[in-house]
């Protein structure tokens, strides 16, 4: 089956840079949001980072303008009906994905693929809330979604062979290099990457250094991209946090507990770059200044 036309739903961090490369790479896309305003949020979102592509000179004023007739957006989940392939990507919580999954099965027809971009949840508790468990699988991609390079494609015991092959096809349509793994929470990525933001949050909170000392020393000493409260602020704490706790109840190892600043943070809406405040104050976004703690 080509897909052809794909839902996506939520368009946050990882929604919206999902929704602009599967219209790049010629799906047509409807991607929803809870209001209105979210809706025009995400697409002017999407407008403006592939105005800056074309900037770049990296994308033609023409794949541009391709790109946005195939982007539609709406706050009506029925419309996703006719989906070849929905995506999810709203909020690391199982109840609301399990919601929003038991409503698409009922909308959408039997062939529709059903794709979570869970970060830790277990894909076989999502798609138990389904009647198409053959069809579901998880599609983890990263953030900055237009430049990461990788997608994780999850099975579960229950994903049909064909639509995880067929998947890992449409991942490296997208221009992603998929990785196969099993449903674990934490996947690849995460299951290496989490403990070590945690731990850094944890270094914090005993003194070892200040917030912009750990970050240098994983920026300068290991030739990371981004430290780790950088990355952190980047990703979202509230993310992180859910994520924390997902892999904490599965695991119940101490690396994957969410230190109590990363949960006092969040209670106070602290929740990184897209709050405007983390462990960096984003006021002036082009020059971010560390918090006091
Ligand atoms: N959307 C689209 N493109 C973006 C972007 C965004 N949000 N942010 C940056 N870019 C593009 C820029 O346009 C630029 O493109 P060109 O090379 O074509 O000019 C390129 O990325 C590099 O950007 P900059 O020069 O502005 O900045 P940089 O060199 O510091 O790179 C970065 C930015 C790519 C984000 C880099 O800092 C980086 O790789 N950081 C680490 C990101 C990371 O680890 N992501 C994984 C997070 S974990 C996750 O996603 C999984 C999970 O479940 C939590
Ligand atoms: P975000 O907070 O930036 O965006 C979530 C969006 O979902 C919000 O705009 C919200 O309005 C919307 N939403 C909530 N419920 C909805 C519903 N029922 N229908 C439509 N929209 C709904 O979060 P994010 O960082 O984009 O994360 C989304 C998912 O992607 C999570 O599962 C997260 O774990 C995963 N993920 C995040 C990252 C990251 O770096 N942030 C990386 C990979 C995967």
């Amino acid at each position: 089956m080509a897909i052809e036309k794909v839902g996506v739903v939520g368009c946050g961090l990882m929604g919206s840079g999902i929704t602009q490369v599967c219209a790049q790479a010629g799906c047509s896309v409807l991607m929803r949001e809870v209001s209105p305003e979210l809706v025009e949020k995400g697409l002017r979102g999407i407008e403006k980072n592939l105005a800056r592509m074309v900037e770049k000179g990296t994308l033609s004023a023409a794949e541009r303008e391709r790109a946005l007739t195939r982007l539609l957006g709406t706050t009506r989940l029925d419309e996703l009906k006719d989906c070849d392939l929905v995506i999810e990507a709203i909020v690391e919580q199982l109840p609301a994905k399990r919601e929003l999954f038991s409503s698409l099965d009922s909308i959408c027809g039997p062939q529709t693929i059903f794709a979570s971009n869970t970060s830790s949840i277990s894909i076989t508790e999502m798609a138990s809330a389904t009647k198409r468990p053959g069809r579901f699988l998880g599609l983890h991609f990263f953030n900055p979604v237009p430049v990461m390079k990788l997608v994780e494609v999850i099975r579960t015991i229950a994903t049909d062979a064909a639509v995880f092959d067929e998947m890992v096809e449409f991942g490296k349509r997208l221009g992603k290099t998929p990785v196969c793994t099993s449903d674990r929470p934490g996947f690849i990525v995460n299951r290496l990457l989490v403990p070590y933001l945690l731990d850094a949050v944890r270094a914090l909170e005993e003194g070892v250094a200040s917030i912009v000392d750990v970050d240098q020393s994983m920026k300068l000493g290991c030739g990371h991209p981004m430290g780790p409260l950088t990355l952190l602020d980047f990703v979202g704490l509230d993310t992180t946090y859910y994520i924390a706790n997902v892999m904490f109840d599965e695991f119940k190892e101490r690396r994957f507990a969410p230190p109590p600043l990363l949960k006092r943070m969040v209670l106070a809406g602290w929740n990184g770059r897209k709050a405007g405040r983390g462990f960096y104050d984003y006021s002036d976004p082009k020059n971010p200044k560390p918090i006091e703690l």
